[in-house]
């Protein structure tokens, strides 16, 4: 019966109608395409059934300081730019030397510190942040991450927005190595080592120093990194800026060179033009450069089976940009989070901590999705899909997630005391579910508790169906 009111809902409150059609092309497309190789937590068992669990991974960036590993997410109609998940490990006392990428980040830091250090309208910014810590890079800006810690790992997952991007799909992301040497390769490379000399106004052989000395890969230790690293962190933000300002105009250049058919002084200009002048007028109401923790936060919905936290862009400006939310929940060991709809936003979800379920439902009434998930895995829930979650019975399940729509997209939900039912009951509801307006209450009134939902009664274990059909 429960599908049958999910659909229901889905036909009353959403046309469907159009969308339908993409929804079945994409589905084709992807059971051609197979499922892809082993997910992140190495588990090679996932089948098409599980199709919204995301397991295309790319390993973008591996070096002895550590690695960068994105998930790919879904592109097309379901959902139009496709959202990607990084997963960066950096191991004490390393830097991500800096870069740009085609697609704005969202930082979350999930264990240990870290110093950010950005171009931020024209002014170099550096942000320590912990864990909790949320933190917005936008495209186009150059950047860098260091793990100054002694003895701490450093961990952040971060959403990648495609939205902007090149349109290079081969990539997940598609990072420009402003620096570097033999590996990875400097675009500064391809110049003329006297015209670079002159730009950077340092001497041929310090210049030859910084463009091979570094094969280490993307992540590096300090405390082996060429001296020209060592002083570039050690300068004032006033001559950092100036050099990472180099490197972008630089970088920039030696890429038109190179693909002359890409516009990227459009992109640029798109990226510092047009953005830097909106985040002119918003940066007025807050600041944004400041993180925002969001375990610091009094939780947006909370009772005895767990809790929420929901940003938008009213809580963090950045987030206003890309039209991007953020949201942590923790469900207690065999609670459920009700059945729900997203009626303005696809969905995002990591698992942080311990393990559940995830039930999803077609718009064509058919289960879309009935598995179990643990630390690692990310799933995706498409635009008007109704789903919930469900930890298993004997933890806590832990998820941060990331939706497409920063504005306040409240879920829908489908079951509890606030659900849809509520606001619909009347004869006619009862009638299209063929039964009287009395039975009809009694069931809507039978769970007395909304969003998070205590578990099953009378040991009945929802959380323990996972994997089958
Ligand atoms: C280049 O560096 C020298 C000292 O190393 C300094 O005196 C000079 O002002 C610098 N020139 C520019 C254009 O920054
Ligand atoms: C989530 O809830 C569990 C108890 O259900 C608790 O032990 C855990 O600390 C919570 N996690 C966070 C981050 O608060
Ligand atoms: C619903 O759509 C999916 C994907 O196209 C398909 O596999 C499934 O059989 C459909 N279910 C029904 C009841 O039509
Ligand atoms: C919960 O049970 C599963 C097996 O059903 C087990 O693998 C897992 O370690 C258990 N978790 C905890 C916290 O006891």
């Amino acid at each position: 019966m429960g599908n049958q009111i999910w659909w229901l809902l889905v036909l009353v409150f959403v046309s469907l109608v159009a969308a339908v059609d993409g929804y079945e092309e994409e589905f084709r497309r992807r059971d051609g395409g197979g499922s892809g190789s082993g997910s992140g937590s190495g588990r090679g068992r996932r089948n098409t059934e599980d199709w919204l669990l995301l397991q295309e991974i790319e390993h973008v960036v591996k070096s002895g300081g550590g690695e960068m590993n994105v998930v790919r997410g879904f592109g097309g109609k379901l959902a139009t730019a496709p959202m990607n998940i990084g997963f960066i490990t950096m191991e004490p006392t390393t830097l991500f030397i800096p870069h740009y990428c085609d697609s704005t980040l969202i930082l979350f830091i999930r264990a240990g510190e870290v110093r950010v250090g950005h171009i931020y309208k024209d002014e170099m910014v550096e942000k320590s942040m912990k864990m909790g810590d949320i933190y917005r890079i936008s495209a186009g800006s150059a950047f860098y991450l260091m793990n100054t810690a002694t003895s701490q790992r450093l961990h952040i997952i971060c959403s990648i927005d495609t939205s902007q991007s090149l349109g290079m799909h081969t990539h997940t992301i598609q990072s420009f190595f402003i620096a570097g040497g033999t590996y990875p390769i400097s675009l500064l490379s391809g110049f003329d080592h006297s015209t670079l000399s002159t730009a950077f106004n340092v001497s041929k052989a310090e210049l030859g120093k910084m463009l091979t000395r570094q094969d280490d890969g993307p992540i590096i230790y300090l405390s082996s990194s060429p001296s020209l690293w060592s002083k570039f962190l050690d300068m004032d933000q006033h001559q950092k800026l100036t050099h990472m300002r180099k490197f972008v105009q630089i970088g920039m250049e030696a890429l038109e060179e190179e693909q002359p058919t890409w516009s990227l002084r459009k992109f640029l200009f798109r990226m510092f033009g047009k953005i830097g002048q909106r985040e002119d007028t918003k940066s007025k109401t807050s600041n944004g450069l400041e993180p925002y923790n969001i375990y610091h936060r009094k939780p947006d919905f909370k009772n005895n089976y767990g809790w929420i936290n929901a940003l938008d862009e009213s809580d963090y400006s950045p987030l206003g940009h890309d039209d991007i939310g953020v949201y942590l929940v923790n469900l207690t060991a065999g609670s459920m989070m009700a059945p729900h709809i997203n009626p303005r936003a696809t969905e995002y979800g990591i698992v942080l901590r311990g393990g559940g379920t995830i039930q999803v439902v077609y718009p064509n009434r058919s289960l879309a999705m009935n598995t179990k998930v643990m630390e690692g895995d990310v799933f995706w829930i498409p635009r008007y899909f109704p789903f919930c979650q469900i930890a298993s019975s004997n933890d806590s399940f832990e998820f941060l997630g990331f939706t497409t729509s920063a504005s306040k997209n409240r879920p829908k939900f489908l079951v509890g005391a606030n659900s849809l039912l509520h606001a619909m009951r009347g004869p006619e509801f009862a009638a299209a579910f063929g039964m009287s307006k009395a039975r009809m209450n009694e069931i809507i009134e039978a769970q007395r508790e909304s969003i998070i939902l205590p578990s099953a009664r009378g040991g009945r274990a929802v959380a323990s169906e996972g994997g089958e059909r």
